[in-house]
């Protein structure tokens, strides 16, 4: 490919959603590519990563990231191609992962939003960086053994258990010995998750009556929640802690889209009762960690104990909508979109 006469089409952020984000948040528009300057490169984008985070950049508040500001391009992770390099660490074919948005194109000195540019290894699928190796997969790796401290024997239940990072976490419980129940919407996520996933049993949430059902599968009580889910899991779950417990927070999606505040977990008193520990954590702390992650989920995933499903998505025009299906459970898998081939 040459960058003669190269249009990129971009997706940029045109207002805030208010509940439930939507395509038309977004303007899909063209532009020109700059020349490139010194110690800068060309990259081609190959897939987008999708993350519920993505939904937080969007209102402008404190987080631990700058909100994504109207008319700038929509922030995510990205498998890109080089296409041209000014940059010596860089040639030209060269595949790497990065954050270099909702665009076809980008023109980058290699450093961007919350993941600079680094060569995928040629023994991974390259998809796999960002899902299995990626972030998902590493905020299973560091919240469940860092944070929840599992141990062998312990009851574990998993929110969001199908999803990209709720099953990770559930088959590394496994392999500390743990019992693992997952949580998850729909018989086919259920499914997998018992036939396939290695997990002791799973609840589908949108038909059984989950504190009942939960009470059933956990007659001795939980010592680990690892919740990705938030809202009224996370209440029912506190009902049913042992002591010394250790609540997880990973995320709590099902309030994202929400207009207001969801209210606090009204069980919390358990907490107090059963001197349980509810810590949160972001991934992106254990940076200089990851090598020790992805060593040991490639290890995991070599010898079988890991699976992992990817749900790959095609067209840059579709990205808007390819982020609501994590807010819709439409995805199974690690939600990625497919832009374009590799020349
Ligand atoms: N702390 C960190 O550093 C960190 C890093 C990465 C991700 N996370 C968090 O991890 C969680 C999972 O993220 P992911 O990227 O792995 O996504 P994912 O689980 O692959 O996809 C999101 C899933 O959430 C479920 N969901 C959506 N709305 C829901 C609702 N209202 N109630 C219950 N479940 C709902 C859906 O599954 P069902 O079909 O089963 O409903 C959907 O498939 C999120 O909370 C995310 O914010 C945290």
């Amino acid at each position: 490919m040459t960058r003669k006469n190269l249009k990129n089409r971009q997706w940029v952020l045109s207002s805030r959603p208010q509940g439930m984000v939507s395509k038309d948040n977004f303007e899909f528009r063209e532009s020109e590519l700059d020349e490139l300057k010194e110690n800068q490169m060309l990259l081609k984008n190959l897939y987008f990563g999708f993350d519920p985070t993505q939904r937080g950049w969007l209102n402008d508040m404190k987080s631990y990231m700058p909100p994504v500001q109207i008319g700038e391009v929509m922030r995510s992770s990205t498998i890109s191609q080089v296409i041209e390099s000014n940059i010596p660490d860089f040639i030209e074919g060269d595949i790497v992962q990065g954050s270099f948005g909702w665009q076809e194109f980008a023109i980058t000195d290699g450093k961007a939003g919350f993941m600079n540019a680094s060569k995928i290894p040629d023994n991974i699928p390259p998809t796999a960086s960002l899902s299995v190796y990626g972030v998902t997969g590493l905020t299973a790796y560091f919240g469940l053994l860092d944070v929840g401290e599992p141990k062998e024997g312990e009851t574990v239940v998993i929110s969001g258990a199908a999803g990209a990072t709720g099953s990770v976490a559930g088959q590394i419980a496994k392999i500390k010995g743990c019992r693992v129940i997952g949580i998850a919407g729909g018989t086919k996520k259920c499914n997998w998750l018992t036939e396939e996933a290695n997990f002791d049993a799973a609840i589908d949430y949108k038909s059984a009556d989950l504190t009942e059902t939960l009470r059933e599968l956990c007659p001795n009580g939980i010592d680990l929640v690892f919740d990705n889910v938030g809202g009224e899991f996370l209440d029912t779950a506190l009902t049913l802690i042992n002591m010394n417990a250790r609540i997880v927070l990973c995320g709590a999606i099902s309030t994202y889209n929400n207009e207001s505040p969801a209210p606090g977990p009204s069980n919390y008193m358990s907490l107090v009762i059963m001197r349980a520990k509810m810590e949160g954590f972001i991934v992106l702390d254990y940076l200089d960690r990851f090598p020790e992650a992805i060593s040991s989920l490639s290890n995991w995933v070599e010898e079988g104990k890991i699976t992992y499903l990817e749900d790959i998505q095609e067209g840059i025009e579709n990205a808007p909508d390819t982020l609501v299906r994590l807010f819709t459970g439409q995805n199974f898998g690690k939600q990625l979109l497919k832009i374009s081939d590799p020349d």
